[in-house]
Parts: C-alpha cells; structure tokens; sequence
C-alpha cells in the first residue's frame, strides 16, 4: 500500500474491541503545540479533506497539556467530563463527546471507559491565539496513548504519528500538522511523494539547519474572538470567485517552499511567506459575503515591518492566521535587533502591549 492512500480501512482492522477496557484504570498527559502555516490551507472538502496543500511551522511555547484519567465503565455511550483550567467546561465537553462518537468505529473501547480530563494551555486567555490545533492534537496523542496501553499495537513510532495526525484532522484540520517536530506539509502534492490529504507528515529531515531554530514573535494586534470562525471561512471558499487559482498558487508555492526550506533562501522564503499571508486575506475580502479579519493596527504593523526590513537588511517577515494578530517569522542570529524592534516600534500596537516570544519547536511531549 502507498502510504499517502487512505489509511482508515487499516485503522478499521486493528480497532480495539470494548473488551480491551475491562478492568482498565489510569492516566495519559500530552503537551501538544500549535503551528504556524507558512502555505494556508483554507477551503476543505468531503471528510475534512483539504483543497490544497499547506506546510506549516510547529510552535513550542504555545501549546496544551491535556490529561485523561481512564476507568472502566460498563453503562453504554461516551462518558466524560472535561475541565479547562481546573472549571467544568461543558461546550468544550460537549465537542469532545461528538468527536469520540465519530470516531467509535476506530476506537470501540472509548464505549467501556469513563473519561476525567483537565486541559490548559500555557498562552494567555483570549489572547487571540488559536488553541485548536494544540488541543485536538494533544487529545489524540493522549486518546492512543491510551490504546497503546490497552494492547493496540504499532510497529514503530512513525506510524504511530501518522495515526495521531490522521485523527488529530478529523478533529480540526490544522491540528494534523501539530504532531510533528519543526515542520510538517498536509496535503496531495508534485513536491512531496509521501504527501497525502488524509494525514500530515514530517518535514524536520528535509529542512535547512536555519529553520530549525526559527522564531515567531507574535503581536496580539487584537485579543477578541473573531467575527467569522474558520469553519464559516472554509466554507464561504465554495463559492469564492478566484478558489480554482488560489489552489494553484497554494500549489505552486508548496513546490517553491520545499526547495526554499531545504536551501536556506531567507529571500525567497519572505516572498512566498508574505505571498501566502496576503492571499489568506485577500480571499475574505472576495468571499461573498465578504470579510476583514485584519485590523487598522494589523496594516501598521506590516508597513513598519517591511520598512525595517529594507532599511536594517535583517531577513524578518510576518504572516497572519485567519486573524489580525502578526507572526514575525525570523532567524535566531537576529533575536536581539528584532527585540529591540518590537518594543521601540511595534509593541504600541499591541492589545496590552502583548506579545509572544515564540519559536520552532519539538512537536507532542507525554510528560
Ligand atoms: O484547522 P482550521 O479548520 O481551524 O483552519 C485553519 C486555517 C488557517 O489557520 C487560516 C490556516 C492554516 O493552514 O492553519
């Protein structure tokens, strides 16, 4: 079998019965990262099946530590409950018991076990930080720790990432890239032979030693909670005018990114960043109906951005989540003048004067 040809009748075979449960009793905590997509993916299909490929940096400070307390049950259904830092939360709850229902058929033991799990993350409260991908993939990395446990076996840690990612999509879509260390490409693509729509994969053998160590300085322009979720943002790319070229663009900049990621190019690698960040917003602003997600202080901060670049020479350059706060994305040799950048000219145009000090990170920790 190709490895980038759906993997879900395999993961039908080796589901763990509910038998598997009886007289199980323990506890599973994952910290899980978030990521940054340099190539966005926006516009999904069918089974979240993406319309285009997206490679993203994986984070390190921001992130998600979930534990599961399992024990057996032996009432019927999903039972769980779920705290957020330490207080009942039960809109989150609620999506979590619709996720273990769907995916039931992979995972019929999840039917003999009650759940108890706490979650927080580790980047400030509505601090416009997306938590999704952090938190859906430090839930299945904790959800097939626990198979493991129970006698579901993987031959080796490879197919067991594969596994987290493909699930970690059915939850959210960005989530799936978040299982990997440094960076990670979601997606059929000409660049990638191991490329697949249905899980992500592990790009940090495939990438030049600079970015290994890149960093991410994140502006929080605005905290508040968007007008227009991603899921709404997903959709509305159905009927979008220019979808059929921008997945050409996302294409062709996937290709262009692999060389650049494995040459080091700093120059091309702003050009495509930059590239990307614009269309992610050009195409709400051509949705019908249309939106803005970036602020007056997002504009300032991008011109104050590319006008240090031309004038000091250091390689920096933003992109954006489907949000208005800023990612500066940078080499380690320029932490220092990029610091003093921030809080001379950019730190102003910050909700609280916040910002996180971010970088490339190790992927999922069990601690
Ligand atoms: O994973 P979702 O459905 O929240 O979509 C994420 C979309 C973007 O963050 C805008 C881009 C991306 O590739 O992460």
């Amino acid at each position: 079998m190709q490895s980038n040809s759906n993997p879900e009748k395999k993961y039908l075979e080796q589901a763990l019965s509910v038998e598997a449960a009886k007289e199980a009793k323990g506890v599973v905590r994952w910290k899980s990262p978030s990521n940054i997509a340099i190539v966005k993916y926006w516009g999904k299909h069918g089974n979240q099946l993406p319309n285009n490929p997206s490679l993203s940096f994986t984070l390190d400070k921001a992130a998600t530590t979930t534990s599961v307390n399992f024990e057996e049950k032996t009432s019927d259904g999903i039972k769980l409950e779920f705290r957020f830092d330490g207080k009942s939360n039960a809109a989150f709850g609620d999506k979590i018991v619709g996720f273990f229902k769907q995916i039931l058929p992979f995972f019929p033991f999840l039917e003999g076990l009650q759940f108890s799990i706490d979650s927080s993350n580790s980047f400030p409260h509505s601090s416009g930080i997306a938590s999704s991908a952090s938190s859906m993939s430090a839930l299945v990395m904790a959800l097939l720790d626990i198979e493991k446990q129970l006698g579901g076996g993987y031959s080796n840690e490879q197919q067991f990432l594969q596994k987290a990612s493909f699930f970690a999509r059915l939850a959210s879509g960005s989530a799936a890239r978040s299982v990997f260390p440094q960076a990670s490409l979601w997606g059929n693509t000409t660049a990638l032979a191991e490329g697949s729509d249905y899980f992500a994969v592990d790009l940090s053998q495939k990438i030049h030693p600079v970015f290994k160590t890149y960093r991410d300085s994140i502006l929080i322009i605005s905290a508040g909670t968007k007008a227009v979720s991603s899921r709404a943002g997903h959709a509305l790319m159905n009927n979008n005018p220019y979808a059929k070229a921008r997945y050409a663009e996302a294409h062709a900049n996937t290709s262009a990114l692999m060389e650049v990621l494995q040459s080091g190019d700093l120059e091309q690698f702003i050009a495509i960043t930059e590239s990307e960040a614009l269309q992610l917003h050009a195409l709400m602003m051509c949705s019908q109906p249309s939106f803005i997600l970036m602020q007056p202080k997002s504009l300032e901060a991008i011109a104050a951005v590319r006008s240090f670049r031309k004038e000091s020479g250091v390689p920096l350059c933003f992109t954006l989540d489907a949000g208005p706060n800023l990612h500066l994305l940078y080499p380690d040799s320029a932490t220092n003048q990029v610091r003093t950048f921030i809080n001379e000219q950019l730190i102003h145009l910050c909700q609280d004067h916040q910002w996180i000090d971010d970088k490339v990170g190790a992927g999922p920790e069990k601690i």
